[in-house]
Order: structure tokens, then sequence, then C-alpha cells
């Protein structure tokens, strides 16, 4: 018989330290203004010296194994989609599954940043409706501070620390009805962390030229966004046999308020029928969808039964977006 996944548990973790707008004019020149006006963001959330992503990412799955009606010895996989991992070398996964005690669960992480939660679910999805595994535990986490430059204003305003998790498993009524993702090497160059790897080694001349800090070409990135969110979008939704009018919320990645409001247009949702939380958090990228998912769920926006469109876009460039039947 088919069996159909969807998310049986959401939950999410942001470290307490919180940077406004006012903190970031003290050491670089921007502006309030010029932030809010451009991005939506007020403040950002930033780790302690002591938090590492596998800390946060912890947090949140832990959360979210307790909003569930599983144990942690259930959960067979867990997948992070993560850009800033604990380091290279073991996953944050693998860190995470020791953290938790989820003995039973096999580890990886999954590098499609902004858009990695949306890559993960639809691994999970497969998995779960293969009957290869039962439950699967999705975290996207970010430590993007560390992957800031200061002195770079056209990146530094925009980021935020976070983790976000959700279990996916089989579910009697609802789940993911659609899900797709893409990818345009083409655009690699947009959006990029340049050393560290194989290519740029980590050394004086990395260091020197803050090459381990975010790259962006910011206006490329936001027409590429503006188009994929609602092309994206309508495209989840007809795989699901749906219309726009089926549609009850929307959950986007928070990265710019202008492109979420300008997707919300395309598809003809109104103001509160669309999650925003980057005024508080900027953009927490894979972190972005699911702690949004999660507070969406907690505040009582999004109930069981409802359609919601999940959309996202990221380095890489890639893209990600879904349609899920709420079951929770
Ligand atoms: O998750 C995916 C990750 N990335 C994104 O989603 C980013 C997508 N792109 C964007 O959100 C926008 O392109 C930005 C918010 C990054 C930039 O907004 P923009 O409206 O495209 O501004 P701009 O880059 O065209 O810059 C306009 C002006 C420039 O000054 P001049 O050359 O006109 O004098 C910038 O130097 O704003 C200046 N500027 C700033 N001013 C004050 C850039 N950053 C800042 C800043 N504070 N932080």
């Amino acid at each position: 018989m088919d069996i159909k996944a969807g998310i049986i548990g959401v939950g999410s973790y942001v470290p307490k330290n919180v940077i406004t707008n006012s903190d970031l004019e003290k050491i670089m020149d921007t502006s309030d203004e010029w932030i809010k006006t451009r991005t939506g963001i007020s403040e950002r959330r930033i780790v302690s010296e002591l938090e590492a992503t596998s800390d946060m990412a912890s947090k949140a799955a832990l959360n979210a194994i307790s909003n569930s009606k599983i144990n942690v010895n259930d959960i067979d996989m867990i997948i992070v989609a993560t850009v800033t991992p604990d380091s290279p070398l073991p996953s944050t996964a693998c860190i995470v599954q020791e953290k938790i005690g989820a003995t039973n669960a096999i580890a990886f992480d999954l590098a499609a940043a902004c858009s990695g939660f949306l890559y993960a679910m639809n691994i999970a999805k497969r998995f779960v409706e293969s009957k290869m595994y039962n439950n699967i535990l999705l975290i996207g986490a970010e430590t993007l501070s560390s992957v800031v430059n200061y002195d770079d204003r056209s990146t530094a305003v925009l980021f935020g620390d976070g983790a976000g998790a959700a279990i996916i498993s089989k579910v009697e009524e609802g789940g993911i009805l659609s899900i797709i993702n893409g990818a345009d090497g083409t655009g690699k160059d947009y959006l990029k962390i340049p050393a560290g790897g194989s290519r740029i080694k980590a050394g004086e001349y990395s260091i020197k030229n803050k090459l381990h800090s975010i790259k962006m070409s910011g206006n490329d990135v936001f027409k590429f966004a503006v188009r994929k969110m609602s092309e994206e979008s309508v495209k989840a939704i007809e795989k699901a046999k749906l219309s726009l009018e089926d549609i009850d919320f929307l959950i986007p990645h928070q990265a710019n308020i202008r492109i979420i409001e300008s997707s919300a247009k395309r598809l003809g949702l109104k103001k509160d029928k669309v999650y925003v939380n980057l005024t508080r958090y900027g953009n927490m990228s894979s972190a972005s969808i699911p702690v949004a998912m999660d507070e969406a769920f907690r505040e009582g926006k999004i109930k069981k039964g409802d359609k919601i469109v999940l959309v996202g876009f990221g380095g890489g460039l890639t893209w990600g977006s879904s349609v899920v039947q709420w079951s929770i």
C-alpha cells in the first residue's frame, strides 16, 4: 500500500544575543533606515562564543522530537542542511546524532545554501515513501555570523544565526503533496565563500583577503529570487494538482521583505497569509524556512489540513518549492 510522507513535529532554536540595526550603525557605515527599507530587517540573533551550529541544531532537534509522537530512538536518519558546519569533518549531523543520543540514525550534511532544508525534505520524502527509513530528522542550522565580513556592509547587515527542525514520517492525512528542487551552476559566483575548501586553501593569503567570508552580488541574486519564488511556487501548486485559490498560507525563505512581498503579490496572497520573521532574525539561510514553519505553527497561523507553500532560493544557485498539507 502506498504511504504518504509528512511533517509530524517541528522545533526551533535561536541564540539569545540580539544585534539591532543601531548596534551595526556603531561599527559600520550603515543606518537603521537603509536596512529596514531595503531589507525589512530590524535585528538578528548571534551565537555566543561557546555556541556552534551543532549546538543550535541539537536544541532545535530535541524541540521537534518533543513536539512529535516519536522518541529519539525512533529516528533512523538525520540530515543537517548547512553551509556553516562546525568543521568540514566530521559532519555536523554526526555531532548532532551524538548530542541528542539518536543512536539508531545514519547522519549526513547537505549543502544547498538557503534551499538546503527543501532539498533535505525531498530526500526525506523519498526515503519514507519507499519505506527504507521511517522517521527522518531534518535540520536547517546556520552560524552565519562566523562567515560574515563586518567590513562589508552590503552583506553584514543581512544575516543571522539559528536552527529549525522537522520530523518527516508516514502520515495518515495530508503530507508533502509536491516538492521540486533545482540548481543552476552558471550562477555559482553570485553568492559564495571562496576559501577554506580545496580550491583556495586556508592560509595567510585567504585570511588577509577575507576569502573565508560571504561574497554576494546582491542585485543578481535579487532578480533571480523575485522570478524564481513565484515561478517555483506555481509549479509546486500545479504538481500537487491544486490551484492558487486552494493555498492557505505561504512560508517563504526569509531573505528580503521586498522579495517576499513581490512573490506574495504575484501569487495573489494577502499579507496575513504570508509568514514573515526576518524583521527579528534576518536571513538564517537553511534555518529560515524551518524556524518560520515552527513559529507559524506555534502562533496558530497554520493548522491541521491547511495547504502551505514552502519556497526558497539560495547560493549555487539553488531553489526549492513544496506544497505541504499540514498533518499536526
Ligand atoms: O538567501 C539568499 C541570499 N541573498 C539574498 O537574498 C540577497 C538578495 N539581494 C538583496 O536583498 C539586495 O540586493 C540587497 C539588500 C543585498 C541590496 O539592496 P539593493 O537595493 O539591491 O541595494 P544595492 O546593492 O543596489 O545598493 C544601493 C546603495 C549602494 O550605494 P550607491 O552605490 O547607490 O551609492 C550601496 O553602496 O546602497 C548602498 N548600501 C548600503 N547603504 C547603507 C549597500 N549596503 C548598505 C548598507 N547600508 N548596509
